[in-house]
């Protein structure tokens, strides 16, 4: 069973990364998520799920049932104690689905200053996956410059951009575009949308 961390910031675009997930786990896959506040916050006005809580455990039951499964845990993003803040705690790599460009920054920048951070820079130095699907518009030279510093050190920088050679009928085509290249870069098939032939 392959297992992967999610995290999902505060850019625009949540549903990117709740559709990850949600395929993850139809694919088996075990999940450990975390959010930041701004996540939640922008997941609630974006698709109108509460998915937030008072406490850790509050805010995974809601995910849990969100998701009607039992196989994504949750870590709060101040959690610095949780399993995924240790090179020791072996995953098959890291997804931040949506990412902004703070914590873009952050990361770029090995600030490790909250558990998104963290983990992220955990992957970065055991060598393992770590995928970045960045999300502004327009991109400033600062964006650029991580994004570049980020690409050289190995991290997959995959903005959510559609294509439409597959001829998307529904915004969840083009969702499912995005979600279905994430899957192609980390190496777990899928049949989210039509491949050129
Ligand atoms: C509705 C809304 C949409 C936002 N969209 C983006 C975005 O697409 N990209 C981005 O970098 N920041 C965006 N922001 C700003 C980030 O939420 C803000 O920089 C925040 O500090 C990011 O924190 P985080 O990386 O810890 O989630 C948005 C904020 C709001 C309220």
């Amino acid at each position: 069973m392959k297992s992967f961390i999610v995290a999902i910031t505060g850019a625009s675009g949540s549903v990117y990364g709740l559709r990850l997930i949600e395929e993850l786990l139809k694919s088996k896959c075990r999940v450990y998520m975390t959010a930041s506040n701004e996540a939640f916050m922008i997941i609630k006005t974006e698709t109108g799920a509460d998915l937030s809580g008072k406490t850790e455990a509050e805010a995974e039951k809601n995910i849990q049932r969100h998701f009607s499964s039992k196989s994504i845990k949750y870590y709060s993003n101040t959690n610095l104690a949780a399993p995924i803040s240790s090179g020791s705690f072996i995953t098959d790599g890291m997804l931040v689905v949506p990412c902004s460009m703070k914590t873009l920054s952050g990361i770029a920048n090995g600030y490790a200053g909250n558990l998104i951070e963290r983990a992220a820079d955990v992957c970065l130095k055991e060598g393992r996956t770590l995928l970045l699907s960045p999300r502004e518009m327009p991109l400033n030279a600062i964006h650029l410059e991580n994004m570049l510093k980020l690409a050289r050190l190995g991290v997959k920088i995959a903005p959510p951009i559609p294509a439409f050679y597959q001829k998307p009928k529904s915004i969840k085509d083009i969702i499912d575009f995005v979600v279905g290249k994430i899957f192609d870069s980390i190496g777990v098939g899928h049949k989210l949308f039509k491949r050129w032939d």
